[in-house]
């Protein structure tokens, strides 16, 4: 049965890579053709071998047994999850099989060069939403080189599959980075710590999200812009949102806040239960209308529309990096760590970027600047290892400060509560993994990609909310509803995978506790997400080893108006499910007792919040470790081009730089920073 699967698998893995290579139509005129010989006569020299590193302290090897070991794997009696098992989720360390290889996505040096040029006009380090975005877009201009340095591997047929989304957070696909303890929060979770995955791929998290588009609300990009940060306001990034992107939205593509011809695809998920409907009627019944909720005028409910085409993922990668591998001057280097910025301690000039691959330490120097795009855990992390970050705090770990700024300073989050669910009447009425993906479903996805493996996640509507909670004078949304059809049981059961709550290290003890009587049936839930957090943390150095992981502190739910508008938007939640919409699936709040919370009255403003400490999740939207603002702002790290302050010749360009939480979940602004940047950047250079 495996064995099939996988031959149907490769064959159509084949077509599929094969096709989207036919749209490849690099045009490389005879000018160009010219500057290409330059680039390459002038650097033919190998990259300096600095010395070799060993590996030895990587990344606290992981035990992937331990998450989805052998035991475990033989019990799914689903071919499907067998298969993803079988081809990522059981090798300890970082050897894949390379049986495998073949699944997998390829970007090699052009040109048949066998090593990197030792200097670039411009290294970027990080090819993740911004950073692909990034590099793309400058490598338009033939006479420029750009170097971009990634620690992940490509994407493989599997990760373009949505519904298995949140197995990757078990994977060698991100970074298993962890927040450092907090009592009173993540009670549910493994070692009572919260698990913050990253994405570790070329398309960085955009390989393994749930593929939402969001791009917040115009007042929130306006008083960004209003604080100094001259060129963000609403109107302006606009610009380059639409400038990405490919809507097909049943009509909504061609209002004038979108666009149709960009390389991003954003699309409606191709199918979905009746849930969604009871959603957006309810939400009707409540007061919000049903919207695009990306468009400006309107706050409300919507369909949810993600970064897919044809029931597949399309990564940051996908959309920038994968038809331009051919462009002589784009050099992308999978699997390769910077460890540092070079720069020069006088004039506080960078000059290049530090880098191990396969275990030897190499130096890259750029003609123009470096970019770090390592996202907002890394891209901070890295300022510091430099030189660059609070002077105290570099001293204490032995690190030469070269200009003390407040790298790390301030992290915001947005966490949301997955554990209130409504059970239905209905049967076959959720999304259920253990029918979603038989082979049945995975033959018509390939086919057609319109199976019930495009879902992502189950994920269907996305609703913005003001509670009473909030002190906002103007109207912008403090929570977001996340619509599912179905619920964290949904993947349960003796085949099930499991992939939703072992990707959030919830513990079995408290999920048998709360929800084992409910586990795999049909259900509806709301994640509520905390959009504007008053509750902020930090990010430091543990020590000066570029290989370990940094300290990250969430200060989540220190605040107290951050857990009543928690308890106001689960009374929301509750409100709408009392509408007929709801009730005519007899949908019903289901009493988890969570081991944690047993001493509370169920469904006392107590017990909600004890229950959001129980399982308090993060959507994984980290922000303002490197934040933009003017020099006056005392907290900002670089200006609002994207330069960090004091220092010349280098940039951050990712969502780290984002200056205070917003109304949207960070690819769409990741992907939409990169591109501006690339414009900011192209007038800096006359390029
Ligand atoms: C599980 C999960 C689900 C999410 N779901 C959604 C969603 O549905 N919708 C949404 O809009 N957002 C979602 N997000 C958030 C969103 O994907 C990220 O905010 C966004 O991708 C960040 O973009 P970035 O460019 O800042 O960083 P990233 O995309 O994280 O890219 C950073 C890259 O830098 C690389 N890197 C790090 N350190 C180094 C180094 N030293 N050397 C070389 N390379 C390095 C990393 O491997 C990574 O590839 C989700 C995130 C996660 C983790
Ligand atoms: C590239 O450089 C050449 C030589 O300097 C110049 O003539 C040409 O216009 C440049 N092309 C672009 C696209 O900038
Ligand atoms: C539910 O779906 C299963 C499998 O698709 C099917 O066998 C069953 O008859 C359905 N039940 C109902 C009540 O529709
Ligand atoms: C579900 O409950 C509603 C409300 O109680 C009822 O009208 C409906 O008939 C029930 N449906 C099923 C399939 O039992």
């Amino acid at each position: 049965m495996l064995f099939k699967l996988f031959i149907v698998l490769s064959i159509v893995s084949r077509t599929h890579l094969s096709s989207s290579d036919e749209v490849i139509v690099e045009t490389v005129d005879g000018d160009e053709e010219n500057n290409v010989e330059n680039i390459y006569n002038e650097n033919i020299a190998p990259v300096e071998v600095v010395r070799t590193v060993t590996r030895n302290n990587y990344e606290n090897p992981i035990n992937y047994k331990n998450i989805y070991g052998r035991q475990e794997r033989s019990q799914f009696n689903n071919p499907f999850m067998e298969l993803i098992a079988n081809v990522i989720g059981t090798q300890s360390g970082y050897k894949e099989s390379d049986f495998f290889a073949f699944l997998r996505d390829e970007y090699p040096l052009p040109r048949g060069l066998q090593s990197p040029l030792p200097e670039y006009d411009f290294v970027i380090v990080g090819a993740g939403s911004a950073g692909c975005a990034l590099a793309s877009r400058l490598t338009e201009n033939r006479n420029v080189t750009v170097l971009l340095i990634e620690t992940g591997k490509p994407e493989m047929l599997l990760t373009d599959v949505p519904a298995i989304a949140p197995y990757f957070q078990s994977t060698p696909y991100v970074w298993h980075y962890y927040m450092e303890p907090q009592p009173g929060v993540c009670l549910g979770m493994e070692n009572g710590r919260c698990f913050w995955p990253r994405g570790n791929a070329v398309g960085g998290s955009s390989v393994i999200n749930y593929m939402i588009y969001t791009r917040g609300r115009p007042e929130e990009w306006d008083r960004i812009a209003a604080a100094g940060n001259y060129g963000w306001s609403y109107n302006e990034v606009l610009e380059y949102y639409k400038k990405s992107e490919k809507a097909k939205l049943d009509g909504f593509e061609k209002k004038p806040y979108r666009n149709r011809d960009g390389v991003l695809p954003v699309e409606f998920v191709p199918i979905k239960t009746k849930l969604i409907k009871a959603f957006l009627d309810a939400g009707r019944i409540l007061g919000h209308p049903t919207v695009d909720y990306n468009a400006p005028e309107k706050m409300g409910f919507g369909k949810v529309q993600v970064t897919m085409s044809m029931g597949r993922r399309f990564s940051s990668a996908k959309a920038f990096l994968h038809n331009h591998k051919k462009r002589p001057n784009l050099h992308i280097l999978p699997e390769t760590r910077a460890t540092k910025v070079l720069i020069d301690p006088q004039t506080k000039t960078a000059y290049g970027v530090e880098y191990v691959r396969n275990n030897v330490l190499h130096r890259v120097t750029v003609r123009k600047e470096v970019i770090l795009s390592a996202g907002p855990i890394a891209s901070p992390q890295l300022l510091m290892l430099s030189g660059l970050g609070p002077r105290d705090h570099l001293n204490s770990v032995g690190i030469n400060v070269i200009q003390d700024l407040p790298v790390g300073k301030r992290l915001y989050d947005h966490i949301c509560f997955p554990g209130l669910i409504f059970t239905v009447n209905e049967t076959n009425i959720s999304f259920l993994e253990s029918q979603a993906s038989d082979i049945h479903a995975i033959v018509q996805w390939l086919k057609n990609g319109d199976s019930a493996i495009s879902s992502p996640g189950g994920v269907e509507g996305i609703g913005y909310i003001k509670t009473p909670v909030s002190d906002d004078p103007e109207l912008v949304p403090d929570i977001e509803l996340i619509s599912i059809g179905g619920s964290i049981v949904s993947d349960g059961g003796p085949g099930g995978s499991k992939a939703v709550r072992k990707g959030m290290r919830i513990t079995d003890n408290i999920f048998n506790n709360a929800f084992g009587p409910i586990d795999q049936t049909n259900t509806w839930s709301a994640f509520p997400m905390l959009l504007k957090p008053k509750s902020f943390g930090s990010i430091e150095l543990k020590d000066n080893n570029p290989f370990s992981h940094p300290k990250m502190y969430g200060n989540y739910l220190t605040d107290p108006r951050d857990v009543a508008t928690f308890v106001a938007a689960i009374r929301h939640i509750q409100e709408l499910t009392e509408t007929e919409p709801f009730q005519k699936y007899g949908t019903k709040l289901y009493p988890a007792i969570y081991p944690t919370c047993s001493s509370l009255q169920f469904n006392s403003d107590e017990y909600w919040e004890c229950a959001v400490r129980t399982l308090t999740a993060t959507l994984h939207h980290q922000v303002a470790t490197t934040r933009m603002g003017p020099q006056s702002d005392p907290l900002a790290v670089v200006d609002p081009e994207l330069r960090v302050h004091g220092i010349k010749r280098l940039r951050v360009v990712d969502t780290g730089i984002i200056p205070e939480p917003i109304s949207a979940h960070t690819n769409a602004p990741g992907i939409m920073i990169g591109e501006k940047a690339a414009d900011m950047i192209k007038q800096t250079w006359n390029i």
